[in-house]
């Protein structure tokens, strides 16, 4: 019997294209966007995977206008405050990916407040990424690692000494990788994580995306064959 995926990543597109398709402003995007976040944390405790991944803010989208990205930050703070007590109640543990010191102090102490609330959360940990890049996260990995041998002779460290220096050494490996509105690349989103991952793609904005854009992810997941080099 395939098993369902444990950790699922979301590479969450289109709520711009899905606010100005309705001559709507791209924040109406965003503010939609998390209403669809609620829907899959709820989805993802009942059909009961455990993990999830969230790519939310990356290091590259500081290049948009400053309006959007305090937007982007308002609506977050938003999302805490209107969902903290559900979260609490339903047993989702609040972890994040990437360097918060460069969030708005309000968004930093939200976030704070979230992740020690939540801690002790057992039916699904919610990883946010924010401000997050693969990239930064590996260099900063290296930097750690060489910081720790100051002085000695740097030693290749091993895979299990290497993966304690992300953002999240105890989350699974990810095993499906989703990207909604239509693009198929990775963005700078997990490229040590995702080295395994299945790939699943849908042409449906981030708004539009519904617990049946789940299921149908997790069925074709299932039905692929997965050999990890071997025959
Ligand atoms: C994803 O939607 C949200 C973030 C990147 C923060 P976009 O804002 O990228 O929407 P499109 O791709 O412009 O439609
Ligand atoms: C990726 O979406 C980042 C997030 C979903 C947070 P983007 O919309 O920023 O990615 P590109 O610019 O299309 O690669
Ligand atoms: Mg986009």
């Amino acid at each position: 019997m395939p098993t369902q995926p444990q950790h699922i990543a979301v590479i969450m597109d289109g709520n711009g294209r899905w606010a100005t398709s309705r001559g709507l402003k791209r924040s109406e995007g965003h503010r939609e966007g998390t209403e669809t976040i609620d829907r899959l944390l709820d989805h993802l405790l009942k059909i009961k995977i455990p993990y999830v991944s969230l790519y939310a803010f990356s290091t590259e989208n500081w290049r948009r206008p400053k309006a959007e990205i305090t937007a982007i930050f308002n609506l977050l703070n938003e999302f805490i405050v209107k969902k903290l007590e559900k979260m609490v109640a339903n047993g989702v543990r609040i972890v994040t990916s990437g360097d918060l010191s460069r969030l708005p102090r309000k968004s930093r102490d939200l976030l704070a407040d979230a992740m020690q609330r939540t801690a002790k959360g057992k039916k699904l940990t919610a990883n946010f990424c924010l401000n997050y890049g693969a990239r930064d996260e590996l260099h900063r990995a290296a930097a750690a690692w060489a910081t720790t041998s100051a002085g000695k002779s740097l030693k290749v460290p091993t895979e299990k000494q290497f993966k304690k220096l992300l953002w999240q050494p105890n989350l699974p490996e990810i095993d499906l990788l989703v990207r909604t509105a239509g693009e198929q690349r990775l963005s700078n989103f997990m490229l040590y994580q995702a080295a395994y991952a299945e790939l699943w793609f849908t042409e449906k904005t981030w708004p539009e995306f519904s617990a049946a854009d789940v299921d149908a992810a997790v069925a074709e997941f299932m039905r692929r064959k997965r050999k990890f080099g071997g025959l």
